[in-house]
């Protein structure tokens, strides 16, 4: 007899493990082209899609108490992830336990994840930017995954990663669904590029205690 447990825990596998830490330890970021099980990321993508009319806002610009609203620098709209939801919850946990394993390979000490859905409408963008400037944020790692299950090349929307500041030549990564992105938040300056189609994703930051 086999006993199932009535929820089947997600957890990424121990292969998936090992590509990201040996990626961020040889390059400092990495790209992995599928992500979470597939179920995992249909809830994700159905959920963004139904919650962003209701109940996303626009995205600030900044830090906490000083996050600014500036729709010249990015005009995507927001909602931070909770464990309201269990699509959410489900997510949250499989990023835990990835922080757990980044970890254990890399000691980082990260000490937490925060996340975001974002919506880019038509039209859609956010300058180049550094998620975290050098000593002066908490923020460590960052995550981007992708929702959209028939993204076109034409649809633009791309992420733009840059090695440096001087780069001119940035990767373009585009937003296909169960893709992530995974790089140091003070490294890589990066953009996304003007979206000609509705483009959902799960930016997230694992962060340290300061
Ligand atoms: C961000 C960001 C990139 C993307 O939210 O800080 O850079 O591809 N997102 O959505
Ligand atoms: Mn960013």
């Amino acid at each position: 007899m086999t006993i199932d447990s009535p929820h089947s825990i997600n957890t990424p596998s121990e292969q998936l493990l090992d590509t990201i830490t040996q990626g961020l330890h040889d390059k400092g970021y990495v790209v992995i082209e599928t992500f979470l099980p597939a179920p995992m990321v249909e809830a994700l993508y159905l959920e963004a899609k139904t919650l962003s009319p209701v109940a996303f806002n626009a995205a600030g610009v900044g830090r906490n108490a000083g996050a600014q609203l500036n729709n010249t620098i990015r005009s995507d709209r927001t909602l931070w992830l909770s464990e309201a939801s269990d699509t959410q919850k489900q997510y949250l946990s499989y990023m835990e336990a990835l922080r757990l394993a980044i970890n254990r390979q890399l000691f980082l000490g990260l000490f937490d994840f925060e996340s975001h859905y974002s919506h880019y409408r038509k039209g859609d963008f956010y300058q180049k930017h550094l998620d975290a400037f050098k000593g002066g944020s908490n923020r460590i790692l960052s995550s981007v995954l992708y929702l959209n299950p028939e993204w076109q090349e034409s649809d633009g929307g791309h992420l733009a990663l840059y090695q440096d500041s001087s780069d001119t030549h940035p990767q373009l990564i585009a937003p296909v669904c169960n893709r992530c992105v995974i790089f140091l938040s003070d490294t890589f300056p990066h953009e996304v590029r003007v979206s000609q189609a509705d483009r959902y994703s799960i930016a997230g930051w694992f962060r340290v205690s300061r």
